[in-house]
């Protein structure tokens, strides 16, 4: 598929002839530098935004909107402020018009696996930004998404809730099995979480080099075999950055 956007100084190619194929269940990080036209490919298959050509299937159904079936996180936390922890998660259940027993039930059982169970009550003005993150995480659970498509999502966070955080991701990912699309900046944040690392290439964004981590999970993040991997995956993001002119 391709992307080119419209602007005032004319068209802008953000995407450019991609084509990747994600297994079901299995966890993708995309990389890549600044603008490479990573976030435009997960609003594409978000079904924020569409394709100039090709096309997204998802189970081989071609995505023509956004649906339930791909829940997303941002890295802003797009919580309503208004609406307390359990609310916020309650909404997906809500909009379907699920009986409000279950809009409940479901809202817990999601708010314990992202352990928050305790702070159900709360608004997200009483949460930290971890917090705010694993109620983003729980409420686009609550819909029972096949795929999760998350844009940075630990972006904001310091670096050790950012750990503890990749390896809440990872647990929830190993109990509901979930096809995750997850965007980043940070090399060990890809190769602690993925099956698969794609290195996109500067703008216009195609597919560099898809690295295959093989390593069992948990895995250790200092051990022999996974700098070494991180600094060939470093290498090849550096040459990338290199050409975008970004530093
Ligand atoms: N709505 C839009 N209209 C015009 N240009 C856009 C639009 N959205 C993104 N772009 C441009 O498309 C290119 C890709 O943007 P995108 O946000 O997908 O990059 P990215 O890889 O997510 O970058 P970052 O790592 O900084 O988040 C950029 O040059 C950006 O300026
Ligand atoms: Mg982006």
């Amino acid at each position: 598929m391709s992307k080119v956007y419209v602007t005032r100084q004319g068209p802008m190619i953000a995407v450019h002839d991609l084509s990747l194929e994600m297994r079901h269940e299995h966890f993708v990080c995309l990389l890549g530098p600044s603008g490479c036209g990573k976030s435009t490919l997960l609003s594409m298959i978000a079904g924020f935004v569409t394709p100039t050509s090709g096309r997204i299937l998802v189970d081989g159904r071609p995505v023509t909107r956004p649906g339930r079936d791909r829940g997303v996180v941002f890295q802003e936390y797009v919580l309503f402020p208004w609406r307390t922890a359990r609310q916020n998660v309650e909404l997906g259940p809500l909009l379907q018009r699920l009986p409000s027993a279950e809009q409940q039930q479901i809202a817990e059982r999601y708010l314990a696996l992202v352990g928050l169970a305790e702070h159900a009550h709360k608004y997200p003005r009483e949460l930290s930004g971890g917090m705010k993150q694993r109620v983003a995480i729980a409420r686009a659970l609550a819909n029972a998404p096949q795929v999760l498509l998350m844009d940075e999502p630990f972006g904001a966070l310091d670096a050790q809730t950012r750990e503890v955080m990749q390896e809440e991701l990872l647990k929830i990912w190993l109990a509901e099995r979930k096809t995750i699309v997850f965007v980043t900046h940070s090399i060990s944040e890809s190769l602690y979480l993925a099956d698969d690392i794609v290195v996109m290439t500067a703008r216009p964004g195609r597919i560099k080099e898809i690295v295959r981590v093989d390593l069992p999970r948990p895995r250790e993040r200092g051990s022999p075999e996974f700098v070494a991997i991180a600094r060939s995956v470093e290498r090849l993001v550096k040459e990338e950055v290199l050409k975008a002119g970004l530093v």
